[in-house]
């Protein structure tokens, strides 16, 4: 939930933490600092606000330009308000050691109060000054070094990290460790320098060779020195895994775009074609995944499908039940991975659980996983991000292809989430004969289509930027939507919510009338969802109710629509598709509107408030 940066070489390490930070901002924007090691000094800056604030102190600081050693940290706080003193990098007592810390350690309480009766004394609320000073115990009571004393202190802590620790000491090395949170480090071979960062974003220009720590595992990084990694429990030593990194500096870059929320929208015919590709063979009439290839048995024979997921990532699983039980009619449920992995669930060897995650990192997805795992379940991973702990933890998985998304409002993640439970709801159908081969056949065909129809809808983005200027002051507004588009309402809902801080609910149009219809009037914008094929003549009669009450109407409907048309307020049309297919299309002027919204009420839309990308605390 916080983003690390370090580095330790023989370049300038500022503009390398600082660079870092800002790709990472995403992770958190509470608070942000550095530490700069001069080859004498550490020195220290940290500040309540984002990177950009952190900078402007910075810019004062002359060890900007000296020291090969630095680290950073951008905060979403957890113990502790987001203030200056609570920010990261804190040092130990003796002002020996330094930490950055990403998750949250559990018995934080209990280690502080055993450390104040031996004198140590605490500056911040936070957990992560326990676990510096900790560390600082154990090297002073076990006399050794600082991967040993590190290794030790992990065995005593509960809880989940990522951590990067310095000792001016001995100041060759960086120690990094990983539990439940993750943690990169980029191998620059030729020079001996390394880079450590929460995602490798933050090194993709100096290096593509990255090593990913596992869980529980812990590595001392040695200026031009081989990177030794070692389990944290037994201290046995890993094969430190060099992979290569696919990653590219344009792909994280805004790439022309005034937010990447904008850009990843623009992204997304692309991303459902990259997610497709290889896999749907549409004129062959074939759809590859291996991963549901070589378990295809477990997917035949499954009892239910469960669905894990939180967020955004929870509404592509609500369109994934409609596709299942409509298209291959196995049971579904969609459950959120906070209340499933706490509620006592019934799960048997024959359920299939499907984690929809675009980080792969989401805390409560993972704990969800882990639970359907041990009662025996096959565990299937959607995820964005390759490597991440998710897509480690499950048993087989596709991923979405989807490229890295920035923008904390998540949209072609969706997009292509939807995509990849089409691909594998058509395949049961037609692997269970649930489908006729000549729907198959059409559905592949009508797929292939929705790149293009995606594009052509982005066109429409200045009828939806008026339409946005006409709302964007409403204090309320509702989104309805059927059957594949109530999912669609909700997640229309959600991206305004999450960036333009306007209060909005997204309801299935039938159950308008047990609640919302009391909240309308003539002030109460409402988005209906209301394409051709989708109960159309009963969303058009909850539209006349809206009416009726004086609610104003802004409709999403199929190119030619007439009937909606002559009630609705405005119209937005989109191609016209099977209606399994239309969440691909529904969902894009909803993106496109809460954007300009958000543009227009001057909302960080790429930051909003108090939200992160990437939730790795419960
Ligand atoms: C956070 C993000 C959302 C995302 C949710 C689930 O709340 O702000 O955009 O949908 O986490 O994340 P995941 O990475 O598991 O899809």
């Amino acid at each position: 939930m916080c983003g690390i940066t370090g580095y330790i070489g023989h370049r300038k390490a500022y503009p390398i933490v600082i660079n870092g930070l800002k790709r990472l901002e995403y992770r958190g924007y509470d608070s942000a600092g550095v530490m700069m090691f001069d080859g004498d000094q550490m020195h220290l800056s940290k500040t309540k606000g984002k990177v950009s604030d952190l900078e402007e102190i910075t810019n004062k600081e002359t060890y900007r330009q000296e020291g090969n050693i630095g680290m950073g940290h951008t905060r979403w706080a957890t113990h502790g308000v987001p203030n200056d003193i609570n920010s990261h990098p804190h040092f130990s007592e003796s002002g020996d050691l330094v930490i950055v810390h990403n998750g949250i350690i559990e018995n934080y309480d209990t280690i502080k109060k055993e450390l104040i009766t031996r004198g140590y004394t605490f500056q911040s609320d936070t957990d992560t000054e326990v676990l510096v000073n900790l560390i600082e115990e154990v090297k002073k009571q076990e006399g050794c070094k600082l991967g040993k004393a590190v290794q030790i202190a992990l065995t005593q802590v509960i809880g989940a990290y990522a951590i990067a620790v310095f000792d001016k000491t001995k100041p060759n090395e960086i120690i990094v460790a990983r539990l439940g949170s993750p943690i990169a480090i980029g191998v620059g071979k030729d020079l001996g320098e390394f880079f450590v960062a929460s995602d490798a974003s933050p090194f993709i220009e100096f290096t593509k060779d990255a090593i990913y720590l596992e869980d529980e595992e812990m590595a001392i990084i040695k200026l031009g020195k081989e990177v030794k990694v070692r389990k944290i429990m037994d201290d046995s030593l890993v094969d430190a895994n060099i992979q290569e990194l696919q990653l590219s500096l344009e792909q994280i870059e805004k790439g022309g775009y005034d937010h990447f929320m904008l850009k990843e929208i623009h992204e997304q015919p692309k991303a459902i074609i990259d997610t497709y590709r290889g896999r749907m063979l549409a004129d062959e009439g074939i759809i590859k995944m291996a991963g549901v290839d070589d378990n295809i048995e477990k997917f035949m024979n499954a009892d239910r499908i469960i669905i894990v997921a939180c967020g955004t990532s929870w509404h592509a699983g609500l369109v994934g039940e409609y596709l299942f039980e409509d298209m291959a009619r196995v049971p579904v449920e969609v459950e959120y991975a906070s209340e499933f992995r706490y509620r006592n669930p019934i799960i048997t060897p024959k359920d299939v659980v499907i984690a929809i995650s675009q980080s792969g990192e989401t805390a409560d997805t993972l704990a969800a996983i882990k639970l359907a795992k041990s009662k025996g379940a096959f565990v299937f991973g959607v995820c964005n991000v390759v490597g991440s702990s998710i897509a480690r933890e499950t048993h087989a998985g596709a991923y979405t292809h989807a490229g890295p998304e920035i923008g904390v409002a998540s949209t072609k993640a969706f997009t292509t989430q939807i995509t990849v439970l089409s691909l594998i709801a058509l395949k049961l159908a037609k692997a269970k004969g649930t489908l006729s081969n000549s729907a198959f056949h059409m559905y592949l065909q009508k797929m292939q289509l929705i790149p293009s129809k995606v594009e052509k809808l982005l066109q429409i983005d200045n009828k939806v930027k008026e339409i946005a200027s006409v709302y964007k002051d409403a204090k309320n507004c509702l989104y309805l939507g059927r059957g594949f588009n109530f999912p669609v309402a909700l997640e229309g809902a959600l991206k305004l919510k999450e960036i333009s801080y306007i209060h909005a609910e997204g309801y299935p149009a039938a159950e308008m009338k047990h609640g919302p219809i009391a909240l309308i009037d003539e002030n109460m914008p409402i988005f209906v969802i209301a394409t051709n094929k989708g109960h159309y003549e009963k969303v058009v009669s909850n539209i006349q109710e809206i009416k009726s009450r004086s609610g104003k109407i802004i409709a999403i409907v199929t190119e030619g629509d007439v009937t909606v048309k002559e009630i609705a307020d405005h119209v937005i049309e989109i191609p016209d598709t099977e209606e399994a297919l239309t969440p691909l299309l529904t969902t894009i002027p909803l993106q496109l509107l809460s954007y300009h919204i958000a543009v227009m009420l001057d909302k960080n839309v790429d930051q909003p408030r108090n939200l992160a990308k990437s939730v790795t605390v419960e």
